[in-house]
């Protein structure tokens, strides 16, 4: 008889526990994180019943109380809440190390795309692929990521650029959310450049994006948030302002691309305009801050893009240290961080920002689950929590996890109570 309970033990040590969910973690409380030695979860149904210290009397109860168990031993490894990907492009079509070789030779990410790479190159590809081509390479990515300890992930739109091709990437991202282990919430980024067709038109591509894209979005529901590149050359913050009283009158909260290769007022429009989070923030400034502080949305970071293209840094620490929260994701995508390992840019806030271990594990747990308005299910190992775990190898403690940067600790994963197994993918 095939068990809905999972009893974990042996584990080494239990990190990211929590007795009262927080929905997120702000300013010095991200400097702290409750862990657990030689502990157990016990699971059922999908979701977390109970943890504990394993000499807990709870033990022996859990198992006179639940006939069928099925028993996962860690190994002494530590136990972490999946990692939430709260920003990702993971749906597109071939991959643009063209231009990567471009800029080791010289050119910027701007000068790419104004001769015709960058998202334009992308969206070409793109309009030509099937849906299934287009599931089955987002697919792949989906569970690479997954056995990299990623739990929840936000997936855009945005390689599409036209009515009929926009509507392909999101229903496919909606396939994505019925087949795949995954939580999934979905993104509508029309506004992520404006096509080669209306090149010098951008108020035409606006038009079409408001008054024919967003029906058709909200009409099958495809879409939880919207979001727009706010930047030079992209669209401006009147523009994102636009959109967006557009975007929630059909259901959809907003979400930036804010200051990331210059200051371009994204933060602005998105707090006046209530986005759940604002994302990259390179540019962003003391103002900015001050703004954030006053408002219920999340900043972003994404350490990957800034790496990869060697933008300046985002202002990490003057936002922790001005109360602020900070999330932490990957941008997965073809042309700025063609990765979408989280361990990886845990590691990047880390060594690249100088925050603390624990900032960037709560960065990239409970912060980045807010991000995607999932952090009262996911994010933590707290009771009532969905099981989305993964089981490290023996470490000797959770910052050995960003210390090892470019290895993979992650040995076991366990999305809504199931262990995964690489073999059934
Ligand atoms: O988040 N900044 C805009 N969009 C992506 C890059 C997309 C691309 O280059 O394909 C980003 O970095
Ligand atoms: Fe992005």
């Amino acid at each position: 008889m095939k068990s809905d309970a999972l009893l974990i033990t042996n584990i080494g040590c239990l990190v990211h526990t929590e007795e009262n969910v927080r929905l997120k973690y702000t300013g010095t409380e991200m400097s702290s994180i409750q862990t657990i030695t030689d502990s157990f979860v016990f699971i059922k149904n999908g979701l977390i019943e109970a943890f504990g210290k394993s000499d807990d009397i709870a033990l022996s109860k859990i198992r006179k109380e639940n006939s069928f168990i099925t028993c996962l031993d860690a190994g002494r490894g530590h136990v972490f809440p999946s990692w939430c990907d709260s920003h990702t492009h993971l749906v597109f079509s071939g991959s643009r190390e063209n231009e990567f070789v471009d800029r080791l030779k010289g050119l910027t990410y701007e000068e790419i795309a104004l001769r015709g790479g960058g998202i334009n190159a992308s969206a070409k590809r793109l309009r030509k692929a099937t849906s299934e081509e287009l599931y089955k390479d987002a697919t792949k990515r989906l569970n690479e990521i997954l056995l990299l300890g990623t739990g929840a992930v936000e997936i855009k739109s945005g390689y599409g650029l036209d009515v009929e091709s926009e509507l392909k990437i999101l229903r496919v991202i909606k396939k994505l959310k019925e087949t795949s282990s995954l939580t999934i919430k979905s993104t509508f980024l029309g506004a992520h450049a404006v096509p080669e067709e209306y090149k010098g038109n951008k108020e035409g591509y606006l038009n079409l994006i408001i008054e024919e894209m967003l029906p058709a979005i909200q009409e099958e529901k495809l879409a939880n948030y919207c979001d727009i590149f706010c930047e030079q050359n992209y669209f401006t913050k009147a523009d994102a302002i636009r959109l967006f009283e557009a975007a929630l009158k059909a259901g959809m909260t907003p979400k930036v691309h804010a200051e990331q290769l210059s200051h371009s007022g994204g933060i602005e429009a998105g707090v006046a305009m209530g986005a759940i989070s604002v994302d990259h923030l390179e540019f962003a400034n003391e103002r900015d801050i001050q703004l954030l502080k006053k408002s219920s949305t999340m900043p972003v970071i994404l350490p990957g893009a800034q790496f990869f293209l060697s933008l300046q840094k985002p202002p990490v620490r003057m936002m922790i240290d001005a109360g602020l929260p900070v999330a932490i994701a990957s941008d997965f995508n073809p042309g700025s961080s063609p990765t979408g390992n989280m361990n990886q840019m845990v590691a990047l806030g880390c060594i690249l920002y100088g925050m603390l271990p624990e900032e960037s594990i709560l960065a990239a747990t409970t912060n980045s689950a807010y991000a995607m308005n999932l952090s009262k299910d996911l994010g933590s190992i707290a009771v009532g929590k969905k099981a989305n775990l993964f089981v490290t190898k023996e470490i000797s403690s959770y910052s050995f996890l960003p210390y090892s940067f470019g290895s993979n600790l992650v040995d076991k994963v366990i999305l809504n109570g199931q262990l995964m197994s690489p073999e059934s993918f």
